[in-house]
């Protein structure tokens, strides 16, 4: 698939699926996805539209050699007890989440990593130049990842400023009390990593992109769980590592090779509250070959 065929076949469907399911989260009342509103009727085909997507990938594949790929892996995976391979339907909820909860929030992330170094020359001068120094004509790989320091510093801070995944939530199972809050049961409770990462009490200037605060993903006096963009406790981002492995190694090919500025005419650049944080009407810019 190209990436034109990507966005018609997946990209397109996604919006809808993430601008009907942003709503119905908001909504007090949601309608049962068996009534056919026209809402209801555009999210089910959406799901169908990329279900199909996934379905031929899982089809054609069974019918394949080795491709050495996390959908093999999958495919390969036995059950300990009944040694039973995984069914269509299975491998379609694998792919299907790792496709929604892994490749949307990593694009997410690179995006405004993009639009950040374009915003913030002076931070994008030392990426090129760590980029070239420990690249050089190589390409990125696992072993470039312990030299790209401040290519994953420059991640971590566009994470700060704007996590992917703004906002998380969990309902109470029971009656508790947090701090001075009662929480009964049932309700829900909303944590938003954007508020927190901007808040002026755990970070100094807290608007600003500076990368170098971050050291190993930390920044120093700042408590645990105040920085979460990949949540936090039992039910932690299970692709938290893969997730900046591939995004450094992404950015680090990209500005190897390319530079990024905003077009001059561009909207005012805002964050769009989705599931994901999205740029709003999205990032338009002039990519120049490097060399
Ligand atoms: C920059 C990229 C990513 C961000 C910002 C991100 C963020 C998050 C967050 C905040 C959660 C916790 C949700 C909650 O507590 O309710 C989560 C869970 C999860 N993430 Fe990620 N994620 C990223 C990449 C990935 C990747 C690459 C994968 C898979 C390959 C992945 C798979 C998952 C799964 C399966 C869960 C649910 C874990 C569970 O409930 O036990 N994520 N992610």
């Amino acid at each position: 698939m190209d990436m034109k065929q990507g966005h018609e076949k997946v990209g397109k469907h996604l919006d809808v699926i993430m601008n009907i399911a942003t709503k119905r989260i908001r909504s007090v009342l949601k309608s049962p996805l068996a009534l056919k509103t026209p809402q209801n009727k555009s999210l089910t085909e959406a799901i169908k539209k990329i279900d199909d997507v996934l379905y031929e990938i899982i089809e054609k594949r069974s019918n394949l050699d080795t491709q050495n790929d996390l959908l093999e892996v999958l495919m390969r995976a036995r059950d300990e007890e009944s040694n039973e391979g995984m069914s269509n339907q299975q491998l379609r909820d694998e792919a299907m989440t790792i496709f929604l909860a892994g490749h949307e929030t990593t694009a997410n992330a690179l995006s405004w990593c993009l639009y950040l170094i374009s915003q913030y020359p002076d931070k994008a001068k030392p990426l090129y130049e760590e980029v070239d120094r420990v690249l050089g004509k190589k390409r990125a790989n696992y072993d470039s990842m312990k030299d790209l320091i401040y290519t994953q510093q420059i991640i971590w801070e566009s994470m700060r400023l704007y996590p992917p995944a703004w906002v998380i939530s969990r309902k109470a199972m029971n009656d508790v009390t947090i701090g001075h809050y009662k929480i009964n049961k049932g309700e829900t409770v909303m944590m938003s990593s954007y508020i927190m990462h901007r808040s002026e009490k755990y970070f100094s200037n807290a608007d600003e992109f500076i990368p170098e605060r971050f050291q190993n993903g930390k920044v120093q006096g700042v408590p645990e769980f105040v920085y979460f963009p990949f949540g936090g406790g039992p039910r932690v981002c299970i692709g938290n590592h893969f997730a900046i492995m591939e995004a450094t190694l992404v950015l680090a090919t990209l500005v190897k090779n390319y530079s990024f500025e905003l077009v001059s005419d561009h909207h005012k650049v805002e964050a769009e509250p989705l599931i994901t944080l999205r740029p709003k009407n999205g990032l338009r810019m002039v990519v120049k070959k490097r060399k």
